[in-house]
């Protein structure tokens, strides 16, 4: 079954400090993700320690926050048929060395911490997402 779902993508600091963002925006539309906003930001790591809260307990949680905070990043609002889950596809595993081919973090990831992007993992959380970065209901 399909239904238009929006979700909520980063570009995180190692693909955009190579200059990657036109290329993976170009894999979303490919795949018929429309980008309805996007902005570039470089967040503080107080903000990313919020955005990662349910990381907090996990041994890479300050690390994970240093990185995000590390640089510019391009955030984006992706919609499309089953957003969340096709976005997870394009996306890969987490782990570079996992991931399939042809997948983002295949062609760009370079370890399981600078692996390019961020994708929400549910409906529900794509909107608390979505409304952390771009303040809509
Ligand atoms: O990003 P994804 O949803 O695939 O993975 P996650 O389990 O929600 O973890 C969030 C982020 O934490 C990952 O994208 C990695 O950048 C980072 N991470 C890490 O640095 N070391 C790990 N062992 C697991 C995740
Ligand atoms: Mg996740």
């Amino acid at each position: 079954m399909s239904s238009l779902e929006q979700t909520l993508s980063i570009i995180k600091p190692d693909a955009y400090e190579r200059n990657l963002s036109e290329k993976i925006k170009a894999i979303f539309i490919k795949n018929n993700l429309s980008i309805l906003k996007s902005k570039k930001l470089h967040i503080s790591k107080d903000e990313a320690a919020e955005f990662y809260k349910v990381h907090q307990s996990k041994p890479f949680y300050d690390q994970l926050c240093n990185y995000l905070s590390s640089g510019p990043i391009e955030v984006l609002i992706l919609e499309g048929d089953n957003a969340v889950s096709k976005n997870r596809e394009l996306m890969g595993a987490t782990d570079p060395k996992n991931a399939k081919d042809g997948t983002i973090r295949h062609l760009y990831g370079i370890s399981i911490d600078k692996n390019s992007v961020h994708g929400s993992d549910s409906v529900e959380n794509a909107k608390i997402e979505i409304n952390f970065f771009f303040k809509i209901s």
